[in-house]
C-alpha cells in the first residue's frame, strides 16, 4: 500500500533546511501541498532570511508539486495565524503540521542564562503550541488532523549541556498527550518524534563522518510521513536514526502500597528495590489510571 497525501494540505514550520525541508520534499512528492515555514536564521536562532524557504519551494516545483514559503517566527501569535490563513487561502484547508522549526542555545547549566533558557523553551515548546493552537479549531471542524512534534532524545534521555533544550523537547509530550486525549473524538492524531541526523544542528558535534553519513534525513522522513498519514497510530513516540526505528514507551513500576502508619521515607527507603523495579511496567492511556491503580491497591489494602 502507497502512502499518499493527494489532496492533502500540510505546514512544515523550520522547513528551509535540515529535517524539515527533507519532510516537505518527501510530502510533496507524494500529493501533498505545502507550506515551507521558515524563519531563515542562524542554528542560534538569529538573524532572519526569506531565501531558505523560498528556495525549498523552488525545489518542490521544479518537481512538479505544490508548495508555498511562509516566514512567520512560529513564536509570534500574530503570524502564526497568517501563517495558517495562507494556508486556508490558497488551498482551503490543514491536515497535517508538523511542528519542526528549533534553534540550540547549548550551555552547562551553571553557564546558561535564563534568557538562552526561555529562549529555547520559547522556540520549541511554545512555537510548536501555538502552531498546534492556530491549526486546531479547523481540524477540530473537518473532523481531521495529524501534528507531529519534534522532540529529541535529548528531551527523553537527557544530554549534558541542554537543559534548556531537553526541557522543551519533554514539554512536547505532555503537550502531545493532552492533545491526543482532546483531538481523539475530531480524529486528530497527535505523534512525536525523537530523531538523530545529519544537518547543520549536528554537523559540529564531532560524530565521526562515516557514522555521520549515515544519519540521512531522509531516514527521519520516512517515520514523519507514516506518523501523519492517514493510518498513523496517535500518541507514539518514536525514535530513529540511521535508519533504526523504536517506540518508546513511558512506563510506570507496579509499585507497592504501604499503610497509613508506614507512609514514612525510611518504609520508601527500606522498600526502594521494590519501588523501583521496573519489570514488569504499566503503560497508562491517561493519567487517571494511574490514580486509579493506586487507588485500588489501597482499598485491597484497606479490607
Ligand atoms: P536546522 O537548523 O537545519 O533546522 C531548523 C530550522 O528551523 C531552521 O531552518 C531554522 O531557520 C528554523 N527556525 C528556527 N527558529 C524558527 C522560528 N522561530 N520560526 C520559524 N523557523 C525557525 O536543524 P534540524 O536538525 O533540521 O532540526 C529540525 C528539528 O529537529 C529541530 O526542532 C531540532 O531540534 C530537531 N532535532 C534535530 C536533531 C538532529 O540530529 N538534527 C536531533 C533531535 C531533534
Amino acid at each position: 500500500m502507497d502512502i499518499r497525501f493527494d489532496n492533502q494540505v500540510a505546514i512544515v514550520t523550520g522547513a528551509g533546511g535540515g529535517l524539515g525541508r527533507s519532510h516537505a520534499l518527501a510530502l510533496a512528492e507524494r500529493g501533498c501541498k505545502v507550506v515551507i515555514n521558515d524563519l531563515g536564521g542562524s542554528v542560534e536562532g538569529n538573524g532572519s532570511s526569506a531565501s531558505a524557504a523560498e528556495k525549498v519551494v523552488s525545489e518542490i516545483e521544479a518537481a512538479g508539486g505544490q508548495a508555498i514559503a511562509n516566514f512567520a517566527d512560529v513564536t509570534n501569535e500574530g503570524q502564526v495565524a497568517e501563517m495558517v490563513e495562507a494556508a486556508l487561502d490558497t488551498w482551503g484547508r490543514v491536515d497535517i503540521l508538523v511542528n519542526n522549526a528549533g534553534i540550540l542555545r547549548d550551555k552547562s547549566f551553571g553557564k546558561m542564562t535564563l534568557e538562552d533558557f526561555r529562549k529555547v523553551i520559547d522556540v520549541h515548546l511554545v512555537g510548536s503550541a501555538a502552531c498546534s493552537m492556530a491549526a486546531w479549531p479547523l481540524m477540530r471542524e473537518q473532523g481531521y488532523g495529524r501534528i507531529l512534534f519534534t522532540s529529541s532524545p535529548s528531551g527523553l534521555f537527557g544530554i549534558y549541556g541542554q537543559a534548556n533544550y531537553g526541557a522543551a523537547k519533554s514539554g512536547m509530550i505532555g503537550l502531545m498527550n493532552a492533545l491526543h486525549l482532546e483531538g481523539a473524538k475530531h480524529n486528530i492524531r497527535t505523534n512525536l518524534l525523537a530523531p538523530s541526523a545529519k544537518t547543520r544542528m549536528t554537523e559540529d558535534l564531532g560524530i565521526p563522518a562515516q557514522m555521520l553519513d549515515l544519519m540521512t534525513p531522509k531516514s527521519i522522513s520516512a517515520a514523519a510521513l507514516f506518523l501523519v498519514s492517514q493510518d498513523a497510530p496517535s500518541r507514539a513516540i518514536v525514535s530513529c536514526t540511521a535508519g533504526g526505528y523504536a517506540q518508546v514507551h513511558i512506563g510506570e513500576s507496579k509499585g507497592i502500597w504501604l499503610n497509613e502508619n508506614n507512609q514514612t521515607p525510611e518504609n520508601l527507603h527500606k522498600n526502594w528495590k521494590q519501588i523501583s523495579d521496573n519489570q514488569p511496567l504499566d503503560f497508562h492511556s491517561a493519567s487517571m489510571n494511574s490514580t486509579t491503580k493506586f487507588l485500588a491497591m489501597a482499598a485491597k489494602g484497606q479490607k
